[in-house]
């Protein structure tokens, strides 16, 4: 039996850690991963309270874990609970991965590339894996990348805002942003404006043709849910390509209508897929697996291939 069938004293651990965790696809993913790099670690999920989030990131940093990533409602939170952000996780307001890192001389190392027992300081590294996924999902799901592009996107809440202003610095040529609560697609415009002055976003609805149409908002998850576009005067024709941040069920009411008139269609899948790579990357200093994960996270959601 290779090492790494079998658990034994010198496995290392990384973790999700949520509230509530349990329907999180992340071990399915995260370990076939593991697997496919022959690495002698696991990963689990753990249901962590808010109240106890900073007592279990520092167990996790005494018990030299490899690294951590967080789900919600941890994102914003743990940003105050480790001791570096990565330079590029700052814009965010938000991490969703740590990687802990151990004292070699002058020169701090992740954990994965040291001894388990050796004696030395660690450290906590908090990073964004989120916001990148979705620039990598577009492009690997829809051959779409936002350059030059007119963008459509529905929602403002916390999924939307942070679509919108990711989107926003690869320089579409439009960005009209949608929201039932207009003064939070007003904050988040006044956000990018401030931060990408060669940006203006739109509020409302577009009346023209979009290359992409963005469902950021939660209608959808649900059965009975109204289409997010309903009532706002969206033809979805109008649209070249719709992705849906939603990937349970896979083919929400809005995607179902979008194929239907022949626009391009993705859902959020492929950012859950991008997102777990880039985490296991930052903790093995390896590629990582994408085929291996993209199968296990298919099976894992949709119980097949
Ligand atoms: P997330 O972190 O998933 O973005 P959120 O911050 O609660 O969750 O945001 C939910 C998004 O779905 C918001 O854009 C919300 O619109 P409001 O800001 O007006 O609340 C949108 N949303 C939720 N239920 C909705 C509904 N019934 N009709 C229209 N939009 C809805």
């Amino acid at each position: 039996m290779a090492m790494t069938d079998s658990i034994t004293a010198t496995t290392r651990i990384c973790a999700v850690y949520g509230h509530p965790i349990k329907h999180s696809a992340s071990p399915a993913m995260q370990n076939a991963g593991i697997a496919a790099l022959g690495l002698n670690w696991r990963y689990v999920a753990f249901d962590v309270h808010p109240d106890n989030l900073r007592e279990a990131i520092a167990g996790a940093k005494a018990m030299r874990f490899i690294g951590l990533n967080l789900t919600v409602p941890h994102k914003l939170l743990a940003l105050q609970m480790v001791d570096v952000i990565d330079e590029a996780a700052k814009p965010w307001g938000a991490i969703n991965t740590i990687r802990f890192e151990g004292r070699d001389g002058s020169n701090w190392r992740p954990l994965a590339e040291l001894p388990s027992d050796i004696e030395t300081e660690i450290r906590s590294v908090g990073f964004n894996t989120d916001a990148d996924a979705i620039i990598r999902s577009l492009k690997e799901d829809l051959s779409l990348e936002i350059r030059g592009k007119r963008v459509a996107i529905l929602g403002a809440g916390g999924a939307g805002r942070a679509a919108a202003l990711r989107i926003a610095q690869e320089q579409p040529s439009e960005l009209w942003l949608y929201n039932r609560t207009e003064s939070k697609a007003a904050e988040v415009a006044a956000q990018i404006e401030q931060t990408i002055p060669s940006i203006k976003p739109r509020l409302g609805i577009p009346k023209n043709q979009v290359d992409l149409l963005l469902n950021a908002t939660s209608l959808g998850l649900k059965p009975d849910d109204p289409m997010p576009i309903q009532g706002c005067g969206f033809d979805l024709a109008q649209a070249t390509a719709v992705y849906d941040m939603i990937y349970r069920p896979a083919e929400t009411p809005l995607l179902q209508a979008a194929k239907t008139v022949g626009c391009k269609t993705a859902n959020g899948l492929g950012m859950l897929l991008y997102q777990g790579a880039k985490a296991l990357e930052i903790w093995s200093g390896k590629s990582a697996p994408i085929e291996v994960m993209r199968q296990a996270l298919h099976c894992h959601v949709y119980g097949h291939v």
